[in-house]
């Protein structure tokens, strides 16, 4: 292949990411979800038989179009294949095998569906099986959700704790279930006569439902039926609570990673060793601001100091001058050291990329990194210099 055809390939590469956060990339999905909602949309309305002769035309086109839209895309997606780093290894027909069986291609190859339908003959109605086929690009909704993938690793992280709680639900089910069957089954024989009968009744209450069909009338039943929505409360409690500490941790990870990349940027931490650094960058939280957005604000409380990692701020002195401070540099220790108001407001002059430092992890860190916080100290002093010259060269004027 020539060189063009293989840059081209790669920045087509780029951009068609579900996850570039470059202009380009988001416009592209922007683009990508609005055909799959009108392409959704086109296929609901399609299943109303009231809709009028050229409205239901109007919509078979757009069906016909969107599809052609995603066969173009499936096209193009197989032929940029092998520019994925995992494929590295393969040759280029192995790469667009692997993508083709990955959970993206076959998603790809189900939304490509009614195209292939469509050039085979079937015709896409409201009710052939063309037009249901559509509804699987709901699958391509997915592809969009960036936390799936998160989700998945919490599920993964997790599972010890999910499967016991699983268990747990099991066993009051079943416990549940055949106390009701024996309690029950002589006056609801219907109802209550068979262990699936009672165990659907069991699912019911236990997951809080209550859709009122089936309805214990002993005294005993009744008793098993609280206890076990009191039950269903408490497993779901726990379930949730799995999940939710699952997710934080998982972020927790993530972010410590982020932050690892951004930390190498800020030249203050590169004389650091790494046990130093780690501890550090457990303490460090990204912020990404777009263009003037102001991040402090002259006169309120201090409870954070940040390091730019990429971008530029403003600093906007209360003598009426200004300052840039850009990659690498510092900003809103003042506050922090003489435990004052912050001294002046700082806006970001473009998109940029902070790492924030909250007060009590600055003490700590101070107080184990005494090189570090001396490098601050001496800055904050020169800076406080600067501005009380400034205002006097003012004052003076
Ligand atoms: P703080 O007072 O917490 O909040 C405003 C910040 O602006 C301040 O900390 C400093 O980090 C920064 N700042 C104040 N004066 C200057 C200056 N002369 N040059 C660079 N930065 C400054």
């Amino acid at each position: 292949m020539t060189d063009r055809a293989q840059t081209l390939r790669a920045r087509i590469y780029t951009a068609l990411r579900y996850t570039d956060p470059s202009p380009a990339g988001r416009r592209w999905r922007a683009i990508h979800l609005s055909v799959l909602c009108i392409g959704l949309l086109a296929v609901i309305l399609l299943s109303i038989d009231e809709l009028p002769k050229p409205t239901k035309y109007g919509l078979r086109l757009t069906i016909v179009l969107v599809a052609i839209v995603f066969f173009v895309e499936y096209v193009v997606r197989l032929w940029i294949a092998p520019e994925a780093a995992r494929f590295d290894q393969l040759s280029s027909a192995m790469a667009r095998l692997h993508w083709a069986t990955s959970a993206q291609g076959l998603v790809g190859l189900l939304a490509i569906m009614p195209a292939v339908m469509q050039a085979g003959g079937y015709g896409i109605t409201g009710s052939d099986t063309a037009s249901v086929f559509c509804i699987l690009w709901i699958l391509k909704l997915g592809l969009h959700a960036p936390a799936f993938g998160t989700l998945s690793r919490v599920v993964s992280n997790e599972r010890a704790p999910l499967a016991s709680v699983l268990i747990i639900f099991g066993i009051i089910l079943m416990i549940a279930a055949t106390a009701a069957h024996m309690l029950e089954r002589v006056r609801q024989p219907e109802q209550f006569g068979s262990l699936p009968g009672a165990m659907w009744w069991a699912v019911v209450t236990l997951t809080t439902t209550g859709y009122g069909d089936v309805v214990p009338l002993t005294v005993g039943g009744r008793m098993i039926g609280a206890m076990l929505m009191i039950s269903g409360i408490a497993v779901l409690a726990l379930m949730t609570g799995v999940l939710a500490t699952g997710f934080a941790q998982e972020e927790r990870r993530r972010e410590y990673l982020r932050v690892w990349e951004q930390v190498a940027r800020v030249p203050i931490f590169a004389s650091l060793g790494v046990v130093t650094l780690s501890e550090i960058v457990g303490k460090l939280r990204t912020r990404y601001y777009p263009g003037r957005i102001t991040v402090v604000r002259r006169g309120d409380p201090g409870d954070s100091m940040f390091f730019i990692s990429g971008g530029e701020v403003e600093v906007r002195l209360p003598n009426g001058g200004s300052v840039r401070l850009g990659d690498g540099a510092f900003f809103g220790e003042m506050a922090l050291l003489e435990r004052q108001p912050r001294t002046a407001s700082v806006a970001t002059t473009k998109p940029t990329t902070l790492l924030v430092l909250y007060a009590s992890d600055f003490y700590e860190i101070a107080s184990h990194i005494p090189a570090l916080a001396e490098a601050v100290e001496v800055e904050a002093r020169r800076r406080r210099e600067e501005n009380l010259g400034r205002q006097a060269s003012e004052t003076k004027r």
